[in-house]
């Protein structure tokens, strides 16, 4: 066997391994902004750099913008790689959500709550099920988000949603409908993403005001990657809840492996602020789904 076979056969075993660890979602494919992306509100606030392929968002006193996909998903993978606005950014807010249309709807959220300069940015996490929402996370990230671009994902299938920030697990939220709580399986979701001023309630509870003197600020996006089971029909979006055919579909996404526990983990003991799991004047109750999701 010469050395190049010997390189192939390899090859195929590193494969091999991966597929059978195989939780970790496929690479993303970088796209352009438009293939995926339309402007929802205020397009002269978005700014198109290196031919479309990435853009940016302008919040200034007259108004903050917004954008949206073209198309309607039922499960997959979603992700987008962000620089949030730098320098002193209290009181400014960038999102990047998925959600349902009309009442009791679904929402998985990104939220990142600016700071005064030094301060360290919030990550707040929270997912919607038929309307109902009160499940905020809120975590410092173990880097300075505004220096570079950082990727933001969401895995959604059947089994579960996770949220990845540089492909490592901070949340996931199990389907929990043995236990009597509803999960986003047949509404088809967009997603989003914006930059406004929040300060009446973002930084330090809304006590640190957004400075103006400092617009415009600029959130960066690039990558703007969708692999998802695309449904604007009801038929179609049975066929995405029912044909088990995507690789998301597959057993192996539909948990967490030991690895990611392990990171997930690590985020939790670390970087922590807020988990309404363990918000016991809140709930004195803990959620039925906390256990479950290994949020105690
Ligand atoms: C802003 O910085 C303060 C002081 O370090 C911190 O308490 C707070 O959690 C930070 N983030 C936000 C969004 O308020």
């Amino acid at each position: 066997m010469d050395l190049r076979q010997l390189y192939f056969i390899g090859i195929i075993l590193i494969n091999l391994c991966i597929s059978a660890i195989g939780a970790q979602p496929r690479k993303p494919v970088d796209v352009p902004f438009q293939k995926n992306y339309v402007p929802s509100w205020s397009p002269d606030h978005i700014k198109y750099k290196n031919g479309g392929s990435s853009v940016d968002l302008v919040l200034d006193k007259i108004s903050g913008t917004g954008f949206q996909s073209r198309g309607s998903y039922l499960f997959g993978h979603f992700s987008m790689r962000m620089k949030l606005v730098g320098g002193d950014s209290a009181g400014v807010v960038t999102a990047f959500y998925l959600s349902s249309e009309g009442n009791e709807h679904d929402e998985i959220d990104f939220e990142f709550l600016g700071n005064r300069t030094g301060q360290p940015y919030i990550l707040q996490t929270n997912v919607f099920t038929g309307g109902k929402g009160d499940r905020e996370q809120r975590i410092y990230l173990w880097f300075d988000p505004t220096k570079d671009l950082h990727s933001y994902a969401v895995l959604w299938n059947m089994k579960q949603i996770a949220f990845f920030v540089d492909e490592i697990p901070i949340r996931v939220f199990k389907n929990s409908k043995d236990l009597g709580l509803k999960f986003p399986f047949n509404r088809p979701m967009k997603l989003y993403s914006s930059l406004w001023n929040a300060d009446d309630w973002a930084t330090r509870g809304g006590l640190e005001k957004t400075n103006w003197a400092n617009a415009p600020f600029i959130a960066s996006y690039t990558s703007f990657h969708i692999d998802g089971c695309e449904a604007t029909t009801p038929k179609e979006a049975q066929v995405c809840s029912t044909a088990g055919l995507k690789w998301w579909d597959q057993t192996a996404f539909a948990d967490l492996d030991g690895p990611q526990y392990r990171r997930l983990k690590w985020v939790r003991q670390k970087f922590t602020i807020y988990n309404y799991c363990t918000d016991k004047a809140r709930y004195p109750k803990t959620p039925v789904e906390c256990s479950r999701d290994r949020d105690i």
